[in-house]
């Protein structure tokens, strides 16, 4: 008999649902290419949803998500509805209570793709970003004061501690020693490097000369883990000029990891870098426990039920949930595909620019898969 996986799709507000409907598409086409089967089962958590209800999230929302073996998301936003209550009480919430402690975006330019960085090519840009999920300001500790006053105070605390930052750094560096491949050999490394013996390399992004204290705990953090794996050259970059590095030399970066805010800053500007919101694919992960996958751009209510928003982020969300349910064939086919349609078909990425509608778009992954 063959693998059954069950997975949950929270489709959420704006373009989310015409996203998820050709990622579901795709990783069905997917399935039976290679010979596994996915049951979808779908939660309309989202703007909608609390507008009519008032609900937000059910209260066993998690304990619902635990019983899948991931949960495949399309967009949380909107503009109906303040600003911070959809997203800290669905998307946050639950990137907590399952304990996705990391966020992995995956930036690279695909062939075909209009890159805004002056004679930059896809094998310059190609690289990882691991972010932080758990901890900084998104936990929300702090307070307000005096509120409304001349004097108003507000407080929103940077929090780490150790193991949070330990177990991020072990990802990151077995991400590193992975990423040592015949697709990425050597990257970033220098001829000098790589007669020392390094493979890899992975930079921590930081601002250790301002945020003494936390980033001294991840620095400490860094070179301590970093004696266990000898062949990853550890980089160490502030967080304003890893933006300059990004732009100027992005061939330089293997795999970043960095803390949540400064992991959700860079990545809006490396998915610039690379082609967009229109095909930056995001996963929240917790190694131990159910998984998340999203498209990383937002709701883009102007162009909602136009079937002109690009889905390719969320069908590139698909195959990178597909390789964490250790079906790795498959998810390279579907970014081949993706690649193929870039190279061959698309004409840019923008919504409404493609040449295709959202639901061409699906088609002619599923075509070329
Ligand atoms: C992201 C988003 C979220 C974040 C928002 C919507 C809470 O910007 O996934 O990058 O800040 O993490
Ligand atoms: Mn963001």
């Amino acid at each position: 008999m063959s693998k059954v996986y069950k997975i949950a799709t929270l489709p959420g507000d704006g373009t989310g649902p015409e996203v998820v409907a050709q990622g579901v598409k795709v990783l069905k086409a997917a399935a039976e290419k290679f010979g596994f089967e996915m049951e979808f089962t779908e939660f309309n958590w989202g703007g909608e949803n609390y507008l009519k209800t008032g609900v937000v999230l059910p209260d066993d929302a998690t304990e619902q998500l635990k019983k899948f073996d991931a949960v495949f998301l399309g967009a949380i936003g909107s503009p109906k509805v303040a600003p911070g209550i959809l997203e800290k009480g669905i998307l946050l919430k639950l990137r907590f209570d399952l304990d996705q402690y990391i966020n992995l975006r995956p930036v690279k330019l695909y062939p075909g793709v209009e890159c805004p960085l002056v004679g930059k090519k896809p094998e310059d840009i190609d690289y990882v970003v691991v972010r932080e999920n758990s901890g900084d300001v998104y936990t929300g500790m702090g307070g307000v004061s005096m509120k409304g006053t001349p004097n108003e105070i507000a407080i929103q605390e940077m929090v780490y501690n150790r193991a949070q930052v330990d177990r991020c750094l072990k990802f990151a560096f077995e991400l590193a020693m992975k990423r040592h491949s015949k697709e990425h050999p050597w990257r970033g490394l220098s001829e000098e490097d790589k007669a020392k013996g390094y493979t890899s390399q992975l930079t921590l992004c930081g601002k250790t000369n301002v945020l003494t204290y936390v980033f001294n705990l991840w620095e400490r953090a860094f070179h301590e883990m970093g004696k266990q794996y000898p062949q990853v050259k550890l980089n160490y970059c502030h967080v304003d000029a890893t933006c300059m590095w990004m732009v100027k030399n992005p061939e330089w970066f293997d795999v970043i990891v960095t803390t949540n805010m400064f992991g959700d800053i860079i990545t809006d500007l490396a998915a610039m870098t690379s082609g967009g919101m229109g095909i930056s694919a995001g996963g929240n992960l917790n190694p131990e426990g159910v998984s998340m996958f999203e498209p990383i751009g937002g709701s883009a209510p102007k162009y909602t039920g136009l079937n002109v928003i690009n889905p390719c982020a969320a069908i590139l969300a698909g195959a990178m949930m597909l390789n964490y349910l250790n079906e790795p064939e498959a998810g390279k086919a579907i970014e081949n595909a993706v690649a193929y349609i870039t190279e061959h078909k698309l004409k840019s990425l923008s919504a409404g620019k493609m040449g295709y509608s959202t639901s061409e778009v699906g088609d002619l992954v599923v075509e070329n898969l």
